[in-house]
């Protein structure tokens, strides 16, 4: 479970608002939309749950870690936990499709046979079994994302934060990718937050969504409606 109790974060010396007490609740398993203008603060309520930023009252769980609480030295710990996507997709351009997944194992020292297992496995999932060979310049945007996707679930954290995925996507790409969110969602059980400004697809999708202004929630809705 994500729990957020009255958060408040401000950035630098405007101290204008960047998320104004925000209480909010997400059961694990949860697939959450979060809109919201540019600017109403979907990312920064995302990096609360990284720790990347930290809340200043206010207090933000994953599960039982509060993650006020989290030490520098706790961050690498924590944020296994989580899968990131971002809009650019990130991937180590030197470095196959295979690779890219592999890494995410190797630093954690995974062992070779448990990788050669698995990243397999993960390729198929995300449709990307026959390009495990490929460099990221050999791949299409969409293909990228799926690759970006595989690597973030491939250590099976709980939680995955899609900030603004299909970002870069043209309108079919961009519905391959929420396809495939839907799918992990209900396959691996993975809870998702996924942040866009794609308002066909979250009047589509018909998911719980939550509308930020200015920091603030002003909706939160099981109706399915993007409405800013
Ligand atoms: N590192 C930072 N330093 C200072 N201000 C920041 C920083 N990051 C975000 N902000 C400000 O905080 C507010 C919320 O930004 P945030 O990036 O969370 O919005 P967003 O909803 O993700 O927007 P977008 O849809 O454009 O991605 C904005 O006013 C922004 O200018
Ligand atoms: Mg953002």
């Amino acid at each position: 479970m994500i729990l957020f109790k009255n958060v408040t974060k401000t950035y630098g010396e405007e101290q204008s608002f960047a998320i104004e007490n925000v209480n909010l609740k997400i059961e694990d398993g949860e697939f959450v939309v979060l809109v919201g203008q540019s600017g109403a603060g979907k990312s920064t309520l995302m990096k609360l749950i990284t720790g990347e930023q930290k809340a200043e009252k206010g207090e933000v769980f994953l599960g039982k870690t509060r993650i006020n609480d989290l030490a520098y030295r706790d961050m690498p710990q924590h944020r296994r936990s989580l899968g990131i996507i971002f809009q650019d997709f990130k991937l180590l351009s030197q470095k196959t499709a295979f690779e890219n997944i592999a890494f995410a194992m190797e630093i954690l020292g995974k062992d070779a046979s448990e990788i050669g297992r698995k990243v397999p496995r993960f390729l198929n999932i995300v449709g990307m079994g026959a390009k495990a060979n490929k460099f990221p310049s050999q791949m299409s945007g969409g293909e990228r994302q799926r690759i970006a996707i595989a690597r973030a679930l491939i250590n099976e954290p709980k939680v995955l934060l899609a900030d603004e995925p299909t970002g870069n996507l043209d309108v079919f790409n961009s519905w391959d990718i929420v396809n495939l969110l839907l799918k992990i969602n209900e396959q691996l059980k993975t809870t998702i937050i996924f942040a866009t400004h794609n308002k066909e697809v979250v009047n589509s999708i018909n998911k719980r969504v939550i509308s930020l202004d200015k920091g603030k929630i002003i909706r939160d809705s099981l109706d399915g409606k993007y409405i800013i």
